[in-house]
């Protein structure tokens, strides 16, 4: 069955926010299914053409696409984001340090804090720029570099959803407001409470924050990592993605995880990596990450994969590092993010997403060598005074990513103006 998707229809996408030329050049309507097939295809599924078979050639199908792919992956990875609550209330609270927001959704509401962290050398006392400084948001803490004219927003995501094993699915703030069975796991719990963040900053407005709400970025590291990246995969207000060190259920593309396990089996790793099958197959054990219903060993079934995330991100700022630890699956992030590097490449935005794998460190441990490529994203997207640098270095190459991609339609150029 057909359904007229618009913009205003879908909790994805804020209509206020999302590039207009975009909408200017919408001139058909994007008619899209409410429901997809299963497919059976071990390759990476096709960015360029729809699923009823049509090309994606123009910018507009291009938002079109995306809109379908967000749809795929909530139907069959993520479960469903829901759309905005009925009211939401932010007050700025202890002296600055600090926004709490009330959610309320029917006769529910939840509260919540997140934690405003200046730089030392940010001078509280000195008033902030008129249209307000721009803000990191970081899940979990953040394990990155952050410039002191970036504020960072600490947002405790395991509060808005919860991911301490199997037995922790349904937990938290979210699930308070939407039920302990909602569909959504906790990467897209994450993201619902970050567009309440980012409510919360608009709102109040730059004036009594500081923050400029439309100059936001997100972060986090590991699982945190796999947070950020579905975070700026979902939430279009967010102008930077900086997805660190998010391995499987991340950067890596699930097709290409399952024969890198078969090629090498890798350290175990039931936490971070969903590296061993039988700790899928135990309940008590599978995180809360996805869908109740999804299983990543059954992805040849999924009309999508993870080079479709960063399609999502597109064309706005996507910046992700990764390392080359066993469990991180380095050689699937490494395919799986130059797959959606193309696909940055295709809508002419090429510019706007960098990989980086420097390698031979710990988790988590951003390295210094990285730093200047890491700021030039916060100075183009962020600070909005700069280029970034062309960042394509990977420590791993993944040699078989032509197999992967060889089903797929040539590229699209389109040459299209993206406002990000
Ligand atoms: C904000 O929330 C914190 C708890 O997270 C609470 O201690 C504090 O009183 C609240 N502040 C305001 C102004 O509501
Ligand atoms: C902070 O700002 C005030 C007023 O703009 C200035 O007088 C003071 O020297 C500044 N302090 C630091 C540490 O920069
Ligand atoms: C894409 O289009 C531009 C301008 O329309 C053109 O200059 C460029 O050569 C094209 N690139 C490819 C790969 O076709």
């Amino acid at each position: 069955m057909l359904a007229l998707c618009l913009f205003l229809n879908l909790p994805a996408l804020v209509l206020a926010t999302y590039p207009s030329p975009t909408l200017a050049t919408r001139r058909e309507p994007c008619l899209l299914p409410d429901t997809y097939p299963e497919v059976s295809t071990t390759t990476l599924p096709d960015p360029w053409k729809f699923i009823d078979g049509k090309s994606v050639s123009t910018a507009a199908d291009f938002v079109c696409r995306q809109i379908e792919i967000s749809k795929i992956l909530q139907q069959f990875e993520l479960g469903d984001l829901p759309s905005a609550p009925d009211s939401v209330t932010s007050v700025w609270a202890e002296t600055g340090n600090m926004m709490n927001i009330t959610a309320t959704v029917g006769s529910k509401s939840a509260t919540w804090s997140v934690r405003i962290v200046r730089s030392a050398s940010d001078n509280s006392t000195a008033p902030p720029p008129p249209s307000g400084s721009p803000a990191i948001i970081a899940l979990g803490g953040s394990w990155i570099p952050i410039p002191s004219s970036i504020r960072q927003i600490i947002f405790n995501n395991d509060e808005c959803a919860s991911q301490a094993g199997g037995g922790s699915r349904g937990r938290g703030k979210f699930y308070e407001l939407h039920g302990s069975s909602h569909s959504a796991g906790s990467l897209m719990a994450w993201t619902w409470c970050v567009g309440r963040i980012i409510d919360g900053l608009e709102q109040l407005g730059a004036a009594t924050t500081g923050i400029n709400p439309s100059r936001v970025g997100v972060t986090g590291c590991s699982r945190h990592g796999k947070g950020a990246f579905v975070v700026g995969a979902f939430e279009k207000r967010i102008a930077l993605t900086i997805p660190q060190e998010s391995g499987g259920g991340g950067a890596a593309c699930w097709r290409m995880m399952n024969d890198e396990i078969r090629r090498r089996r890798p350290s175990s790793c039931c936490e971070c990596g969903v590296a061993e099958p039988g700790c899928w197959s135990d309940p008590t054990r599978q995180a809360t990450w996805f869908a109740r219903k999804f299983d990543w060993r059954t992805i040849h079934s999924v009309p999508a994969d993870h080079h479709l995330l960063a399609a999502l991100v597109a064309p706005r700022g996507l910046y992700v590092v990764e390392n080359n630890i066993d469990h991180l699956w380095p050689w699937s992030t490494a395919g799986c993010m130059k797959a959606g590097r193309m696909v940055y490449s295709g809508i002419g935005a090429q510019g706007n997403m960098g990989f980086s794998m420097i390698g031979g460190h710990s988790h988590c441990q951003f390295q210094t060598a990285g730093q200047a490529d890491l700021f030039s994203f916060m100075d183009q997207f962020l600070l909005l005074s700069g280029q970034a640098n062309v960042v394509d270095t990977s420590r791993v190459v993944n040699n078989d990513l032509p197999s992967f991609i060889a089903g797929w339609s040539r590229a699209p150029n389109i040459t299209h103006d993206w406002e990000v």
